[in-house]
C-alpha cells in the first residue's frame, strides 16, 4: 500500500478503494452469491439410459482390474502379454508369480504327515494366491486373473458382452417375477429339483432384473472364462445349479472337429452342432488360463485355497472349491463358466522343452505358432491389427 500511494496520484487511490465497496455491497445483496448469474441455460436433455454391460468394453473389461499371473523372470511373456493387451486396449497388471523353492516350507499349510505340492506346481499356487490376495487387500470389487501365457480372439468385448447376458439369464431374478429364476434349480437344486432343466436358448433370453454391482451380475464369485475342460453339472450333483444357456451359430466357436477337452466325455461336441457355444456353472474345472472373481469369491478362496492344506495344484483346488468337493468346502460357490472357453494357450515358436514351467512338453522344436481353440487370434493377428487393417487370420476355417 505504501509503495502505490508514493506512485499513485490520491484521486485514482479513491477511486480504487469506491469500486471495490460498490463491488462488495452488489456481493452481498445477491445473498454472498459469488457465482456469476448465467443468463444462458443449455437445453436441458434426459440423460441417456446407461446400460451396465456397456462398461464390458472398457479397458478392463467390466472388471475393476485385470491381472496377469506370472514368473517376473518370464520376460518373453510378459513381452507377449502387454503387446496382446496394447492390441486389445487393455489395461493389465503383473502380479509376480513365484519359483516353488521360494516358499517356504513354514508357510505352508499342511496336513498332519506334512504331504504337500511341491516344485513348480506350488509356486503357481503361490503365484495365484498373490493375485487373489491382492483383491481381496486393495477391497477390488472384481478382477479378471489371466496367465501369461494365454491369448484370445479379437471379438472378446463382444464374446464376453454374450456370456455376460447369459449369465444373466442363469442367475438374474426373472423381470415377470422377481422371486424365481429362469433355472429353476438355482441358487440351489431342492431334494425335488428335476436332474437336468431345459437349455435356455440364447436367441430367446429372458428379461431379467438388470443387475447393479457388476455387468456379469450379482451374487458370482467365479468366471472360469478360461480353461482346458469343463462339464456340464452332472444329474447328482446336488450342490450346482443345471441351467445351460445354449446360443447356435456363434461363428467365434471353431468346428466340433477343433475343439478338445480334458474332460470326457465332452458332450458339448458329441451332443450340439458346430459352432455352440454353452454357459452354464463349472464342474470339473481344468486349467486357470482364464477367471474373474468377485470380491466375496476372492475372499472364499483365500479362506479355502490359501489358508487350508496345499494338497494339489490350484487349478483343482479352485475345481474342488466350485464343485462343492467334500475335500475342500461343501457349501455351494457360484462359478459359471463358458465352453468352449474364452483365453486359451499360447504356443509360441520354440523349443518345446521352454513352453511350460511346471509341465514337461518334451523335445523339439514349434516352427508355427498357434492358439488352441481361437479362431480370429489377437497374437496371430498382431501385425493386422498394428497395420490397422481387417483382412483377420482365421486360424480354423470351417471345411466349406
Ligand atoms: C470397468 O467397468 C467395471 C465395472 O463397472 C468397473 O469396476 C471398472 O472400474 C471399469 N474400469 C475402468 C478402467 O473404467
Ligand atoms: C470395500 O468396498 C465395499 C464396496 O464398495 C465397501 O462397502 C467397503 O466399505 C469397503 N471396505 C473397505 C475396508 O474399504
Ligand atoms: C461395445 O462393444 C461392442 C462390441 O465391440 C459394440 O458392438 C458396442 O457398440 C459397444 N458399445 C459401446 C457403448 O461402446
Ligand atoms: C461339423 O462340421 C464338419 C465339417 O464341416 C462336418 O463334417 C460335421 O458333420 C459337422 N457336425 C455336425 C454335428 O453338424
Amino acid at each position: 500500500m505504501l509503495q502505490i500511494t508514493t506512485v499513485l496520484p490520491k484521486r485514482v487511490l479513491w477511486a480504487f478503494v469506491a469500486a471495490v465497496l460498490v463491488s462488495a455491497l452488489i456481493v452481498l445483496q445477491r445473498g454472498q452469491r459469488l457465482v456469476p448469474v448465467v443468463t444462458h441455460h443449455p437445453a436441458k436433455k434426459a440423460p441417456a439410459p446407461t446400460n451396465i454391460l456397456d462398461d464390458i468394453n472398457n479397458s478392463t473389461l467390466g472388471f475393476e482390474k485385470i491381472l496377469v499371473v506370472g514368473l517376473p523372470s518370464r520376460t518373453d511373456r510378459r513381452d507377449g502379454m502387454t503387446l496382446q493387451a496394447a492390441l486389445s486396449n487393455l489395461d493389465i497388471r503383473f502380479v509376480d508369480g513365484v519359483v516353488g523353492s521360494n516358499v517356504l516350507e513354514k508357510a505352508v499349510p499342511k496336513p498332519q504327515n506334512k504331504e504337500h505340492l511341491r516344485g513348480p506346481g506350488l509356486g503357481s499356487w503361490r503365484g495365484h494366491m498373490n493375485a487373489i490376495q491382492k483383491v481381496v487387500r486393495r477391497n477390488l470389487s472384481s478382477a479378471l486373473i489371466l496367465e501369461d501365457d494365454c491369448d484370445w480372439d479379437i471379438s472378446i468385448r463382444q464374446q464376453l458382452r454374450d456370456f455376460a447376458r447369459s449369465a444373466h439369464a442363469l442367475t438374474q431374478p426373472l423381470q415377470s417375477s422377481p422371486g424365481s429364476y429362469a433355472d429353476p434349480t438355482y441358487p440351489q437344486p431342492s431334494n425335488s429339483s428335476p436332474p437336468t432343466v431345459p437349455d435356455i436358448p440364447f436367441d430367446k433370453l429372458p428379461a431379467t432384473v438388470p443387475p447393479k454391482s457388476s455387468p456379469y451380475g450379482e451374487g458370482w464369485d467365479v468366471l472360469w472364462v478360461g480353461h482346458c475342460g469343463m462339464h456340464f453339472p452332472s444329474k447328482d450333483n446336488k450342490a450346482m445349479p443345471k441351467g445351460r444357456v445354449v446360443r447356435y451359430n456363434d461363428m467365434t466357436v471353431p468346428e466340433m472337429r477343433h475343439l478338445w477337452s480334458l474332460n470326457v466325455p465332452f458332450t458339448l461336441a458329441q451332443k450340439y452342432p458346430n459352432h455352440t457355444r454353452a454357459v452354464h456353472h463349472a464342474q470339473d474345472g481344468v486349467c486357470t488360463l482364464g477367471y474373474a472373481v468377485s470380491q466375496r469369491g476372492a475372499q472364499k478362496i483365500l479362506y479355502h485355497v490359501g489358508l487350508k492344506e496345499v494338497t494339489d495344484p490350484f487349478d483343482i483346488l479352485l475345481k474342488l472349491f466350485c464343485d462343492g468337493s467334500a475335500r475342500r468346502s461343501t457349501d455351494m460357490h457360484n462359478c459359471l463358466t463358458t465352453q468352449p472357453g474364452l483365453f486359451h494357450h499360447h504356443r509360441t515358436v520354440g523349443h518345446h522343452s521352454e513352453a511350460s514351467d511346471i509341465g514337461d512338453h518334451g523335445d523339439g522344436f514349434r516352427d508355427n505358432a498357434y492358439t488352441d481353440m481361437v479362431r480370429w487370434s489377437v497374437r496371430l493377428n498382431a501385425i493386422e491389427l498394428m497395420n490397422g487393417g481387417t483382412s483377420f487370420h482365421d486360424q480354423f476355417p470351417d471345411d466349406s
